[in-house]
């Protein structure tokens, strides 16, 4: 396996492997890698012939007053689990590497953004979508694959590679879980011990909803209020959305319709947790 840590060399490295005609699965990340991330790096491994895997907490994507300087970080931690999982590359870049100067161009996401978790941390797309434009141009990937426990980052970065022609799939993994049922984040480590037992609410009260919509049993506003008062009454986390819209292009849903997404992000002492589930009628 091998490290590399300045974007010259990565892309010389990787353009050599691209004219050699190898398929090249890229697996973005920002590091302390847990099921989740390795289930994508399972599959990158499956489907290409070099698995690359960045580690870079990227500075642009996080708020004022969000957990940038709080965000786990165990680099070595992380390259003994890459190396099991078959890693091929990992990029591992420093933020003066990634952004040497101050830009002179910005990328703006219009649209699938004033909703859910881009509502809720203004500019936090148009970083996602700044870092995937310089790593794709770095990694020159066949195919990047995101998980759905981010299932808006997924709607917006297709929408990054559709609207600039990257010549990527981009391929949509389903959430990995605790086996309560709470999804794995990195975030899940500044759970306090009670509000790790609380948070499985949040996969209950998600099941429960899409059960009621499949089944047709209740209507839209219906669901939204029933897990924004079961979350509530049995857990200290406040909600910062409960929202229900057509996936992915992430619009208010009158009736129930095809493929919906019901989202959840909750705020507990230290962390926010996000989690959803799509309704397929
Ligand atoms: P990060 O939060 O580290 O997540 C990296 C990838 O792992 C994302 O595609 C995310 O959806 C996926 N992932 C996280 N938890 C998962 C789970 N429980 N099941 C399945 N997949 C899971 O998302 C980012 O980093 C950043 O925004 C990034 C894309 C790297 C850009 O900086």
């Amino acid at each position: 396996m091998r490290i590399i840590e300045k974007t010259i060399e990565m892309q010389s490295f990787m353009t050599q492997l691209k004219y050699s005609e190898k398929s090249i699965g890229f697996v973005p990340t920002m590091g302390y890698l847990h099921e989740g991330h390795l289930s994508l790096l399972q599959r990158a491994k499956a489907e290409n012939d070099i698995v690359v895997l960045s580690i870079f907490v990227n500075p642009l994507q996080f708020g004022a007053n969000e957990d940038l300087s709080t965000y786990p970080r165990d680099f070595n931690r992380d390259e003994k689990l890459a190396q099991e999982a078959g890693v091929d590359i990992i990029f591992y870049p420093s933020v003066e590497e990634m952004y040497p100067k101050s830009s002179s161009i910005e990328l703006n996401v219009t649209k699938r953004v004033n909703v859910l978790c881009g509502k809720s941390r203004p500019g936090h797309f148009n970083g996602v979508v700044t870092v995937l434009t310089k790593l794709f141009n770095l990694v020159l990937p066949t195919r990047a694959y995101f998980g759905m426990k981010d299932a808006q980052q997924v709607a917006v970065v297709e929408g990054l590679v559709e609207d600039f022609n990257f010549p990527i799939e981009i391929v949509r993994c389903p959430i990995i879980r605790e086996s309560d049922g709470l999804a794995k984040s990195s975030r899940n480590v500044h759970l306090t011990v009670s509000e790790r037992e609380e948070a499985v609410i949040i996969y209950k009260s998600l099941m429960d909803g899409k059960i009621a919509l499949e089944d047709k049993k209740m209507d839209i506003e219906q669901v939204k209020l029933q897990i924004t008062n079961t979350i509530t009454k049995n857990s200290s986390g406040t909600i910062d959305y409960v929202e229900i819209l057509s996936y992915p292009m992430l619009e208010t849903v009158q009736n129930v319709k095809e493929t919906m997404i019901i989202a959840v992000a909750v705020r507990f002492s230290k962390v926010r947790l996000i989690d959803n589930m799509l309704i397929n009628i």
